[in-house]
């Protein structure tokens, strides 16, 4: 029976050199990645040993009064909840959107005081005494907030999940009143990612608010 010969590159490199230039490499990227890795591999159990020592601190209870879309609320709660999850968890508030967790998306902004900050970076302990504001606390009874609105007109959404977000970072834009230009929205935005890509009908319902 005749033999099969292959006579791909691979094996010609290995009847030489005894390996392949592949089995070669991934050897050398196994070895590598071994060394590279291995101090932030060491960084990163130590980071986890940090979150799980926090997360395993016995609850520091912290009251906290605040006025909530109009409504006086005291709470009793772990003093690491941020105001996301307060809202969210117990306060039954899901309007507000939970996208990144990390500060990166702007789907959880909410105005605190009047001002937009990401409540997903706020401790709730942070916020006694504030006002703050969701989207549901934007409409006036069954009469829409006009951005509410004019996003509804100029179809500034599409699945709408970043869009609670957007329209309370929106109504803060136009509070803090230094958007002269298209860009300037865009930039006074950009904290506010929209993975539909709804740009373009969101500063055209921005403008028009400002404008009116
Ligand atoms: S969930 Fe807060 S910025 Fe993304
Ligand atoms: S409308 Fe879908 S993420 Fe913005």
């Amino acid at each position: 029976m005749a033999d099969t010969i292959d006579n791909s590159p691979e094996d010609y490199n290995k009847s030489k050199g005894g390996t392949t230039r592949r089995g070669f490499l991934s050897q050398l990227g196994v070895a590598g990645a071994g060394l590279t890795l291995a101090p932030l591999l060491a960084g990163a159990t130590e980071a986890t040993r940090e979150t799980e020592a926090v997360a395993a601190a016995p609850a520091e209870i912290t009251t906290v009064g605040l006025t909530i879309n109009g409504k006086k609320q005291i709470l009793n709660l772990d003093s690491r909840v941020t105001l996301l999850d307060a809202l969210r968890e117990k306060l039954a508030l899901p309007g507000t959107k939970k996208g990144c967790d990390h500060g990166q998306c702007g789907a959880c902004t909410v105005l605190v005081d009047g001002r937009r900050i990401n409540s997903c970076l706020t401790l709730v302990g942070m916020c006694d005494g504030a006002e703050v504001t969701t989207i549901e606390g934007l409409a006036n009874g069954d009469q829409l907030h006009p951005m509410q609105e004019a996003f509804l007109k100029h179809d500034g959404l599409q699945c709408g999940y970043c869009t609670p977000g957007q329209i309370c970072s929106a109504v803060g834009l136009v509070k803090e009143g230094h958007a002269k230009t298209d860009a300037d929205i865009k930039e006074l935005m950009s904290g506010n990612i929209c993975r539909c890509g709804a740009y373009q009908n969101i500063v055209a319902a921005i403008k028009e608010v400002q404008n009116a």
